[in-house]
């Protein structure tokens, strides 16, 4: 994982801490937008904020464990469209604004989440 001052992204999102306040948005976010909501409608949300949480720490570099399924197996049959996949990429864009999150770091989540996109869209 790319180092930026000698800080993980993991570490310049705020560790385990800040990424849990950023998930926390992400969900209120897909929950209430128009685009995607209807999808995590029969959601435990509980459930998929750990595994998203779990995700997303460890993909930043933090020493946490993913339990989830892969992002293949987790969307496979959904037929999720692109525009779909663009909207759970802004709430997730939104989210990192809200808890104050720099440029930099979102570009660089950005770049995991659009490489993400042969696994989700339309599989
Ligand atoms: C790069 C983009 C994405 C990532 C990193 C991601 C990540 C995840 C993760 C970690 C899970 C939990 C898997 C598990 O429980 O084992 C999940 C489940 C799910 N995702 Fe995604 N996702 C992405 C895009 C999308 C999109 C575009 C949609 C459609 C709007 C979507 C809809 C769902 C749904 C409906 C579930 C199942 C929730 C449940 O188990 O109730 N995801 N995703």
């Amino acid at each position: 994982m790319s180092e930026v001052n000698g800080k993980s992204l993991y570490e310049r999102l705020g560790g385990h801490e800040g990424i849990s306040g950023i998930v926390e948005d992400i969900w209120k976010n897909h929950t209430t937008n128009p685009e995607v909501k209807i999808r995590y409608q029969d959601s435990d949300g509980e459930e998929v904020k750990q595994k998203v949480l779990e995700l997303f720490c460890m993909g930043t570099g933090g020493p946490e464990t993913y339990t989830g399924q892969d992002m293949l197996t987790a969307h496979r049959g959904m037929n999720i469209n692109e525009q779909e996949f663009v909207a759970v990429i802004d709430d997730v864009l939104d989210a990192m604004n809200k808890n104050g999150c720099g440029q930099q770091e979102k570009d660089e989540v950005l770049a995991i989440l659009y490489s993400m996109k042969p696994e989700v869209v339309h599989v």
